[in-house]
């Protein structure tokens, strides 16, 4: 509880004396969901350390299972490589068996948390209001969040893409008043697209990052919607394709899940946004 007694830009601000101003940066974050094992979540940390290239110009983040947080942490100590979790709850300790707090997660070495995936809204029924929820907790405990926002196949063919992510957004940040010295992710993450091989067409994807732009704009001051909140392409993502969107006006990088599980796929990414 005691992290709530604490100016939030008190928590904010030692994390940009210690990286600088990341909002010129690209970022790539991998996420590699339930997919390795405690062992092979070891060789990929160690083989991406080894094999990216340092760079002023992006951030490269590894979100673990909460399992191998600890682990990894340690791996990437002292490297350029950051770490990130997949999910975070929205209080900073209690009776809520399976959770992680942010609290938690910031003490393990998190700079990153993503929130309100697909497959949290999906399989688990996350809501807007508990994404909502989350979010506040991660800003309060000094984290970045990555909010992810997408629309389904059904949705885009009926035209609603746009306004699918309005609302989202709408109810996701309700309430959530930026300060200077924090920064947000929002990954556009079109639901049929992720895990599919399939991605929307780049100026389809501009034109939505337009959409969060605005967005952003009308709930926040427009130099702190412009300079603290970072728009990024998730959904069947990769090695072949990032070229196309990275190029793009708005795009600041990528959510990546299937090729982020072939370190080589992975590096080429990261090394190719320099
Ligand atoms: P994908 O996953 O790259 O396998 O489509 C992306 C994500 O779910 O974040």
């Amino acid at each position: 509880m005691i992290v709530f007694l604490i100016p939030r830009a008190w928590l904010t601000g030692l994390s940009i004396i210690t990286n600088g101003n990341d909002m010129n940066k690209k970022i790539i974050i991998a996420n590699w969901k339930m997919n390795l094992s405690p062992q092979e979540h070891l060789v990929m940390a160690e083989t991406i350390k080894k094999g990216v290239v340092v760079s002023d110009n992006r951030e490269v983040v590894l979100c673990p299972s909460f399992t191998s947080l600890s682990a990894v942490g340690e791996v990437l100590k002292r490297s350029s490589v950051q770490l990130g979790a997949q999910d975070a709850f929205w209080d900073e300790v209690g009776a809520y068996t399976g959770e992680e707090s942010p609290k938690t997660l910031r003490e393990l070495g998190c700079r990153y948390v993503i929130i309100g995936h697909s497959e949290r809204r999906n399989f688990l029924g996350e809501t807007d209001q508990m994404i909502n929820k989350k979010l506040k907790a991660v800003l309060a405990s000094g984290l970045r969040p990555v909010l992810c926002v997408g629309e389904t196949l059904e949705e885009r063919q009926a035209k609603k893409t746009d306004l699918v992510i309005f609302n989202q957004l709408t109810k996701d940040l309700f309430g959530i008043h930026l300060l200077d010295n924090e920064q947000v992710v929002i990954a556009y993450e079109p639901i049929w697209a992720i895990g599919t091989g399939q991605t929307v067409m780049p100026d389809q994807a501009e034109q939505v990052f337009r959409v969060i732009r605005q967005n952003t704009i009308d709930l926040w001051p427009k130099l702190m919607a412009n300079n603290n909140v970072r728009i990024i392409y998730g959904g069947s993502a990769n090695e072949n394709n990032y070229n196309n969107f990275i190029k793009l006006e708005h795009c600041a990088g990528f959510l990546v899940g299937t090729a982020s599980l072939k370190a080589e796929n992975f590096l080429a990414i990261c090394n190719g946004v320099n």
